[in-house]
């Protein structure tokens, strides 16, 4: 990377910035939260619940891998708007995109594309179709990861459901009782999901998210499948016995829990699973063990969907972390949010509705998303983005596991792929201490699952960057050890 051509200029210091202007380092001024971000979150309050409410970002000021608080805070984003960031803040290539005028009009009329599209959007959805399609021919945009979530699971209804009825059309009664949530016109169907999985907040998706009561409770659900999903030990090369035991024991209960509810009659119509659980923990499973997933799911004649809502657009170092799982034939469908700045999924053409308004909403995503889509894409070509993420996490990563090492009573279990990292620290509010150490040091992280911390920093985050969050972890560490 260091040697290569950037942008056609040669990098001159060896630590050069993929982004021009960042800060050498993260610089704390007040605790974090300041002064200024209370009292912002104070007047928020006022209007909206603002209980969440970490700090207020100045988005004018903040560059590259570096969020600017409130309180003018410089700190190392390493959870880059919950994964969300691919470029980081005010990349010089996206502030441009919107300077073009017939991009600010697509921006700014907003069409309904599912009924009005630009005549420009068939060349734009082709442009980001033949460009990162995970071997999947069709693609539908929605707003956000639930909603393509959600959209998703109406799709493998209509495809499973049209399967069993053929070529006949909807009898007048399956047409009477849809209206009114009643088997047959609303069969009773299921999505199978794993224990620990995270795929968003609508009612649907919501059925088949597990990580914690408080974003569950008291809201009516589904009675849908959960299957447990593999817990790993680490280092793997030295659990590999007890690992292999982990994914049969969850692909037996997969087998089962479809049987189970076959003989119910609520046949399972689809499977959802993330290629790494990211709320739940930066939980891996093996390839093998997504490759016999997958057979399973054949054979009952069910869907597999990859929710790479977190794991896509190169925080892995692939683009799709399934990628990584050399799997027979694509997954059926694969979900999108986060980095892609706009929700959607692809898949393949055996799940296209035969009918109009049956998958829809009113923006069905949106075009000025799009074009900062095709952007980012761009640039992650023009900067060999998913090199440098190899790069970046490798050194991370190896940084990591010499803190695991010297700090074993503290933290392990170091893992995953790219920059896409995370360990766990022994207790969990040992671990929620470390986060709050990190965060006053100018090093801002997120938490996963009880125990773990994880990165998902933007794909321009380099090796100079994991130096200093090695460096910060290492002070953090030691104050814990006095
Ligand atoms: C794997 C996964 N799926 C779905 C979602 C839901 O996405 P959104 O919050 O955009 O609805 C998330 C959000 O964190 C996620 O991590």
């Amino acid at each position: 990377m260091w040697s290569k051509i950037v942008k056609n200029r040669v990098s001159i210091r060896f630590w050069s910035s993929l982004v021009p202007d960042e800060p050498e380092g993260p610089c704390v001024l007040t605790d974090v939260p300041g002064p200024c971000s209370k009292k912002l979150k104070k007047d928020l309050g006022k209007m909206q619940y603002a209980g969440a409410v970490k700090v207020f970002g100045n988005y004018q000021k903040s560059i590259g891998n570096y969020l600017v608080d409130a309180d003018d805070n410089v700190l190392l984003d390493m959870y880059a708007q919950i994964s969300t960031l691919a470029l980081g803040y005010n990349h010089p290539e996206l502030l441009k995109v919107f300077q073009d005028e017939k991009n600010l009009k697509t921006m700014i009329n907003r069409p309904a594309l599912g009924v009005f599209p630009g005549e420009d959007q068939p060349k734009r959805v082709h442009s980001v179709v033949s460009q990162i399609a995970p071997c999947l021919p069709k693609i539908n945009l929605m707003m956000c990861g639930a909603c393509a979530n959600e959209q998703t699971f109406k799709n493998v209804f209509i495809a499973y459901q049209r399967k069993k009825r053929g070529k006949k059309d909807f009898t007048d009664e399956e047409k009477h009782t849809a209206v009114i949530n009643q088997p047959p016109g609303a069969p009773n169907l299921c999505i199978l999901s794993f224990a620990g999985a995270f795929h968003g907040r609508t009612t649907g998706a919501l059925a088949t998210t597990h990580t914690k009561f408080i974003h569950k409770i008291d809201f009516p659900s589904l009675d849908w499948p959960v299957a447990h999903f593999p817990l790993y030990k680490y280092p793997l090369g030295e659990h590999e016995r007890e690992n292999a035991v982990e994914d049969k024991k969850s692909l037996a209960q997969v087998e089962d829990l479809i049987a189970t509810y076959n003989k119910k009659d609520t046949p399972v119509a689809g499977v959802i699973v993330e290629p790494i659980q990211s709320e739940g923990g930066n939980n891996e499973a093996s390839p093998k063990y997504f490759q016999e997933l997958q057979k399973i799911v054949k054979k009952n004649n069910a869907y597999l969907v990859f929710d790479e809502v977190q794991t896509g657009g190169g925080g892995t170092g692939k683009f799709w972390c399934h990628e990584y799982f050399d799997l027979a034939t694509p997954p059926d469908v694969v979900t999108f949010s986060k980095k892609f700045c706009l929700g959607g999924y692809f898949h393949s053409d055996e799940l296209t509705p035969d009918k109009p308004f049956r998958v829809f909403n009113t923006w069905m995503g949106d075009p000025g998303k799009v074009i900062m889509l095709e952007t980012i894409i761009r640039v992650m070509r023009e900067q060999d983005l998913l090199d440098n993420v190899q790069e970046a996490g490798a050194r991370l990563k190896c940084g990591l596991f010499e803190l695991e090492e010297e700090f074993s009573e503290i933290m392990n279990s170091v893992r995953g792929p790219g920059t896409f990292l995370a360990f766990n620290i022994v207790k969990p509010e040992l671990r929620d201490t470390v986060l709050q150490k990190l965060l006053q040091k100018g090093v801002l992280c997120g938490g996963c699952g009880d125990l773990g911390i994880r990165f998902r920093p933007a794909l321009i985050f380099q090796k100079h960057h994991a130096e200093i969050v090695l460096d910060k972890l290492r002070e953090v560490l030691n104050e814990l050890n006095c």
